[in-house]
């Protein structure tokens, strides 16, 4: 089984990447065959300054090794090392229906925030099939905010595969509903987009700073806690297991709770946590990044070249070819 995800260097690397997509990621590496990049072609839609979005690219690939992304057991590499994949893009644009992209909720949201519409906002989604049916993937751990995409890249595989004879597999969402969506500070969707997030490796003031503004309700101290809809609920559950998740429950359901008490301890659950992987993180530079990048693209490369030959036969832009 192979599975693939993609995540964009447009900012720091938060709690809500990390719980979506990037944990369950290094978690598959151990009995599946891996693919993880960096989307930085994905990021071009909303990062206009040059510097940053090499920088970030380089702190985006950091992260993921330091939290245990193994680039001897996976493929890592960065989205632009491959240029391949915009050659399929064209190829797939042929076969993608306006309609599909007019629904798209993401580029309707990205709209609303301010990102200017370009041919590249639009066409988002068959760049992100290219990524996936490029490398035959068969299933695509994301979050629930990209459910859509992943319809549509079905959606492009199956009109290829019937218009072109057999050439893509036809890959599979993997959402889990409580990871579905994390919320950040503010009780929205955590997004880099959005200011509300928690980064993964942020310093201690911040983390804590941040972690006291953290929106609760006011609900008064004697009595009980909400739990649906309560950040603080949902944020503290993402580091426990089963039964600490029950304790968590009962301790808000019983009158007397504090919520700047229970801050104050998800503060030192949070930084604990990722205290093994700061360590690693600060020993990450940036020729390790470009070292372990160039030897990911040469895999990544052997792989959708493949596809892409296949899809170039079958459309018939192999003009050289003798015809079968
Ligand atoms: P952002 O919204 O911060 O820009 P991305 O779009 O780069 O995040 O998302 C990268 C991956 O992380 C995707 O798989 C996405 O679904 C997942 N993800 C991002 N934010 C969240 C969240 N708040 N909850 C669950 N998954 C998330
Ligand atoms: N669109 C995804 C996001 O914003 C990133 C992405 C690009 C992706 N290509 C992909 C995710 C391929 C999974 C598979 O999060």
């Amino acid at each position: 089984m192979r599975v693939l995800s993609g995540i964009q260097p447009s900012g720091n690397l938060h709690l809500g990447n990390y719980f979506g997509m990037m944990k369950r990621m290094i978690e598959y590496q151990k009995n599946h065959e891996l693919f993880c990049f960096i989307v930085n072609f994905h990021a071009l839609t909303s990062v206009f300054d040059a510097a940053r979005l090499r920088h970030q690219t380089c702190e985006a690939v950091g992260d993921f090794l330091a939290l245990g992304l193994d680039p001897e057991k996976s493929v890592f590499w960065v989205q632009s090392d491959v240029p391949e994949v915009t050659e399929l893009t064209w190829l797939l644009s042929n076969v993608t229906g306006m309609g599909l992209l007019e629904r798209s909720h993401s580029y309707k949201d990205k709209l609303a925030k301010g990102i200017p519409a370009s041919n590249g906002l639009f066409t988002y989604p068959v760049l992100m099939a290219a990524d996936i049916l490029g490398y035959g993937a068969n299933l695509v751990p994301v979050g629930k905010d990209q459910k859509q995409h992943l319809e549509i890249s079905r959606d492009i595989a199956a009109r290829f595969n019937n218009t072109y004879g057999e050439t893509f597999v036809i890959p599979e969402a993997d959402i889990e509903d409580d990871l579905a969506t994390i919320p950040g500070l503010d009780g929205q969707k955590m997004s880099k987009s959005y200011d509300n997030t928690i980064e993964i490796f942020i310093d201690e003031t911040s983390l804590k700073q941040k972690i006291m503004t953290l929106k609760t309700d006011s609900t008064p101290v004697n009595e009980p806690k909400p739990i649906e809809g309560n950040i603080l609920f949902s944020l503290y559950s993402l580091f426990l297991d089963e039964r600490g998740k029950e304790e968590l429950k009962d301790r808000f359901l019983t009158p007397g709770l504090k919520y700047g008490e229970v801050k104050k301890e998800l503060f030192g659950v949070i930084w604990e946590h990722f205290a093994p992987y700061r360590e690693k993180r600060a020993q990450i530079n940036k020729d390790d990044v470009v070292e372990v990048m160039k030897k990911g693209a040469a895999k990544a490369r052997a792989v959708i070249s493949e596809y892409l030959d296949k899809a170039r036969h079958n459309v018939g832009v192999d003009y050289y070819r003798k015809q079968n």
